[in-house]
């Protein structure tokens, strides 16, 4: 028997423009997702379309038992979480011998399959190496993390499906390539934009609101996130965004110390629910068996 656990994450800047080869970045957050597998002769398919895919791929028979501290649907990452660790967990149960690099890149690969085909490398790097990452195509870069980096997230509650979400971009961009690919174009500049400001809270919260309003604009909005952004602007926050696929899940809002409280408030009010966080720089990592 084997046990590993994978962090979630927030995209902070670059979400669905990263599909295209844009450049994104997003950050490893504590509440993880823990998987445990263990040999077994007698397999019963998982009724999660990411497990079973591991399997697959792996070629691999086994029983596999998950616990989760990541609401699942929401632009948290929850759906890598669960690949890195159960292939991780897979790995190690079965002594396939895959280091860390080839595991993120079968997690990228399950994604991918899952996704329709659709899919940036981010949320399975970051969750297998933890920290604040910088992805542009094959480019993978872990930044330092800013001081005094406060964030809150909104989970609005309402699921989303990531494939979802992706295919309708592809549509746009099928439909009015122009103005999708302007979009996507201008995404890509506000997240180096960003990558330049990541220690100067006042302009990267300004660079959030652009980024919202562009993601909005490419169709992945939804009325229960901008009314959370406003919210959490509203309430003192340098900038706020939705986080992940969109059309649902969650928002991030920058925060000072002082605001922090206000903002949670804030959200709170929206009937939404708030999560504190801060970084993982772990990554996956091994758990004791239970
Ligand atoms: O909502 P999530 O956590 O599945 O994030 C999706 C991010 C996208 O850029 C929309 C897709 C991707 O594969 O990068």
């Amino acid at each position: 028997m084997a046990t590993w656990s994978a962090p979630g994450k927030v995209f902070l800047f670059g979400e669905h423009a990263v599909v295209y080869g844009k450049p994104g970045i997003a950050m490893a957050i504590k509440p993880r997702v823990q998987v445990t597998v263990r040999h077994s002769r007698y397999f019963q398919k998982p009724n999660s379309p990411y497990i079973a895919e591991c399997f697959k791929l792996t070629d691999v028979k086994g029983s596999v038992y998950v616990k989760s501290q990541l609401p699942s649907a929401s632009g948290l990452g929850s759906s890598a979480a669960v690949t890195v660790a159960t292939l991780f967990a897979i790995n190690d149960e079965f002594e396939l011998g895959y280091s860390r690099e080839e595991v993120a890149n079968l997690a990228f690969d399950v994604e991918k399959l899952t996704q329709g085909g659709r899919a940036s490398a981010t949320d399975t790097y970051v969750s297998t190496f933890g920290g604040m990452v910088f992805i542009r195509g094959n480019e993978k870069r872990r930044l330092i993390p800013p001081q005094n980096f406060s964030i809150v997230i909104g989970n609005s509650l309402i699921a989303h499906n990531t494939g979802e979400m992706v295919g309708r971009v592809a549509d746009l961009l099928q439909h009015s390539p122009i103005v999708a690919n302007g979009i996507i174009e201008a995404i890509g500049g506000v997240t180096m934009e960003a990558m330049h400001n990541l220690e100067n809270p006042k302009e990267l919260g300004v660079l959030m609101n652009r980024n919202h309003a562009l993601l909005d604009a490419i169709g992945v909005g939804h009325p229960a996130l901008s009314h959370l952004v406003l919210a959490a602007r509203a309430a003192g926050a340098y900038g706020a965004k939705l986080s992940g696929a969109g059309g649902g899940g969650c928002i991030w809002a920058l925060c000072s110390k002082g605001t922090r409280n206000r903002v949670i408030s804030a959200i709170e009010d929206c009937e939404a629910r708030p999560i504190t966080t801060s970084i993982d720089t772990e990554g996956a990592r091994r758990e004791k068996d239970e």
